[in-house]
């Protein structure tokens, strides 16, 4: 979704906001724009990438030591250079950049409107930056006061950014439910949605909690103060990012860098946590409360997207391993239906970005009700990670495609070590099995790497379905989650209908859809009800279905029904998603570039959802 970068210091501030807008881009947008204070406030933006952006101001003076700049992904008006941020104030002295909604915008534009403002976009952030300057110029208070007040008075979610004309050595930056970092330099300030844009620059960075206003000065130390006006002591953190990280590293997108990342993101996700010649398994963020997890009524997992399917692969997990009751909601549902929360609840919240709207939302409601919340995040320093009791990092390092890959197969990782330490508190399976399990789960790296050699036979059945308009995936059990996140992957990258359905379920409707023409994906290896799986496929090939099936190396059975068979390496059941889904991700990157479809950046998707 939006993504905003600001400096203030001593360098050129252009070229550092525009490589920061380029950083952002993973996060989905449709228009860009930047504001330079440079004796003026100008602003520049259109609608379409950064690099139009970039050629739109080519011709301009871009000198500046102080900016701001955004990408803009709709929400109010159109994508339009109008609608595009940085938004003038009525007197064109202040410049805000924001991410979020006002949810009251209309009231207030309203209110506005009679006292004699104009407007130029649809946007609710041209009415936050009017009702400033509104504030500024008739309670007569210093811009800082100015802002506080207007966040009073403004419900929704913002992270915003300001310049004024009147003061060309100072930047305002306030949040609330909207992510907002600031680096500190010598002399100088960042601030960006992410810390992505700073990570060149700066490892020293204070991320900004629930209503923060921090107010830069050139020259001072930054201030911050909540909109309640208390004094807050700025928390600076040491950034831990690594830089080639947000590099493609030599491959053709980011998608598929994260792809073939996966052998090492797990190993990542394990480190210091699987110890399975000693028979250790413990996740460092959790330890105090495994006992609160262990004896917990129920345990609840709420997510969405790709997360939400984490989730179910979690309950299958959890529920096998722990024996205890686990429900998957999908945030957006749960946040909305009232739901019966106890105090005995375990509420366990898996996010890649730490920032989605509704799973915030959904810890909200789940706090309030006095359960225990928890987190399995990517993002270090994220909202979730902070407003969750305990948590979690997933460590599958900076995900940039907006199809999530490699964090998958990180959440999935981290909650089989959760429900396997889980079971040993618990002593729901005897030592021997519990044991074997670690040795597998040590291999499962090695594994990934070896199912990741599919490539050519994925883009040949690439080559030969790129054209069908429909897709259908099945699974079971463990299968099941794989099946909904490989028919989510097609859809999402090459605008193709895939639907993810449990294989037994065909029969009560989609095998309606199955002729000749429709390809289905069988997630098939040879584990758990395996038997049922093929005669799953029996009944697709009766009505002349193409069937593509992932199965486990050296399977006979499938590979002499099936018209496609991609090999997969023998694991546990319990693992089995972590490489079933590889060539399931590998399809759909294939079927998306012979579509001249753009893998990282979808149309319409954003990398981390902040609106509701
Ligand atoms: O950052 P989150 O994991 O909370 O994001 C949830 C979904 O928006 C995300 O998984 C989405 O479905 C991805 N585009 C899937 O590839």
């Amino acid at each position: 979704m939006c993504g905003i970068v600001a400096y203030l210091g001593p360098r050129e501030a252009y070229p550092i906001l525009i490589k920061g807008l380029h950083r952002l881009e993973y996060r989905g947008y449709d228009s860009a724009g930047v504001a330079l204070l440079n004796g003026g406030l100008s602003v520049f933006k259109t609608k379409g990438r950064v690099s139009d952006l970039e050629n739109f101001a080519r011709n301009e003076n871009l000198h500046a030591t102080i900016g701001i700049a955004h990408t803009r992904w709709a929400t109010h008006g159109e994508p339009n250079s109008i609608n595009a941020h940085p938004h003038y104030s009525q007197s064109k002295k202040l410049a805000i950049i924001h991410n979020g909604i006002i949810e009251n915008y209309a009231v207030l534009k309203k209110a506005l409107i009679n006292r004699g403002y104009h407007f130029q976009s649809d946007t609710d952030t041209e009415v936050l930056v009017n009702l400033i300057e509104d504030i500024q110029i008739n309670e007569k208070v210093e811009l800082e006061e100015a802002v506080r007040i207007a966040l009073n008075q403004v419900t929704g979610a913002y992270a915003m950014v300001l310049l004024s004309e009147d003061d060309p050595d100072l930047l305002i930056a306030a949040r609330k439910g909207s992510p907002m970092v600031i680096g500190i330099g010598k002399d100088e300030f960042f601030v960006a949605s992410d810390a992505t844009p700073l990570v060149e620059y700066t490892k020293s960075v204070i991320y900004l909690s629930e209503e923060d206003v921090a107010v830069m000065r050139r020259g001072e130390q930054i201030h911050l103060k909540n909109i309640k006006n208390q004094e807050k002591n700025p928390y600076v953190q040491a950034l831990e990012m690594d830089i080639n990280k947000l590099e493609k590293g030599g491959y053709e997108h980011f998608m598929l860098k994260e792809i073939f990342e996966q052998p090492s993101s797990i190993r990542d996700s394990m480190r210091g946590r699987l110890h399975a010649e000693k028979g250790i398994v413990s996740l460092g963020g959790l330890v105090d409360y495994e006992q609160k997890i262990a004896h917990a009524k129920r345990i609840i997992i709420v997510a969405c997207g790709t997360s939400w399917h984490a989730g179910l692969v979690g309950e299958y997990l959890i529920e096998d391993l722990a024996r205890i009751p686990v429900e998957v909601e999908y945030a957006s549902e749960f946040r909305y239906r009232n739901p019966i929360i106890t105090e005995e609840d375990v509420v366990i919240a898996i996010s890649q970005s730490g920032e989605t709207a509704d799973t915030l939302a959904a810890i909200a409601l789940a706090k309030e009700k006095g359960a225990t919340i928890l987190g399995i995040c990517n993002v270090v320093g994220s909202s979730i990670a902070r407003v969750t009791d305990a948590g979690s990092y997933t460590h599958a390092g900076p995900e940039i495609g907006v199809a999530s890959t490699k964090a998958f197969t990180a959440q999935v990782t981290v909650l089989i070590l959760l429900a396997l330490r889980l079971a040993q508190i618990r002593a729901t399976i005897p030592v021997s099995r519990w044991m074997e399990l670690l040795h597998e789960l040590n291999a499962i790296p090695e594994k990934v790497d070896k199912a990741l050699q599919c490539h050519d036979q994925v883009k040949k059945i690439a080559d030969e379905f790129k054209d069908v308009r429909n897709f259908l995936y099945l699974g079971r059990g463990y299968n099941f989650p794989v099946a909904l996140e490989g028919a989510l992957k097609l859809k999402e990258i090459s605008y193709i209908h895939a639907e993810g359905y449990p294989a037994a379920e065909m029969k009560h409707g989609p095998i309606a859809l199955i002729d000749k023409d429709m390809p289905v994906v069988f997630v098939a290896p040879n584990t758990g009800i395996y038997d049922k799986v093929v005669s799953n496929i029996q009944e697709v090939k009766a009505r002349n279905g193409k069937v593509i099936a992932i199965v486990t190396e050296g399977d006979e059975t499938v590979r002499k029904m099936a018209d496609y068979v991609v090999e997969i390496p023998a694991t546990e059941e319990m693992f089995v998603s972590l490489l079933a889904t590889i060539p399931l991700q590998k399809l759909a990157y294939h079927m998306a570039i012979l579509r001249g479809c753009n893998v990282d950046q979808p149309r319409n998707l954003a990398k981390s959802v902040t609106v509701e």
